[in-house]
């Protein structure tokens, strides 16, 4: 059994005849692939788990080509981050936020945020 030390859910709604502007529509399964391939890529298929979600209001703030994500861990008091990011964003997420331990400040919805301390 894998010791996860992060979770990484992103949104891959797609809600098209509501309004086009859901994550699925934005990049959000481009995301979810990117995730998935650089996480084996830096070796942390045992600590760090992506899964896809449904929508978590955030869509309204995502432009076109981002989508909402949100990363809980790896640290405890980290809790969980909720960013709106571009496929072009994952490589920062994963070596700042997955492997550094530090919240990439410019991609946080900042309304948005979960502490466990
Ligand atoms: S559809 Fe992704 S946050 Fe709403």
């Amino acid at each position: 059994m894998p010791d996860f030390k992060a979770q990484v859910f992103v949104c891959a709604t797609v809600d098209a005849e509501v309004d086009g502007r859901h994550c699925g529509s934005k990049g959000g399964s481009e995301i979810r692939a990117k995730f998935n391939r650089q996480i084996v890529e830096h070796g942390l298929i045992s600590t760090a788990a992506v899964n896809g979600v449904g929508c978590t209001s955030q869509h309204g703030l995502c432009a076109q080509e981002e989508c909402s994500v949100i990363v809980i861990g790896p640290k405890a008091e980290m809790g969980a981050t909720w960013y709106v990011i571009s496929p072009d964003d994952v490589d920062e997420i994963i070596t700042e936020h997955l492997i550094g331990g530090r919240v990439v400040e410019r991609l946080v919805n900042k309304e948005r945020a979960v502490k466990f301390s």
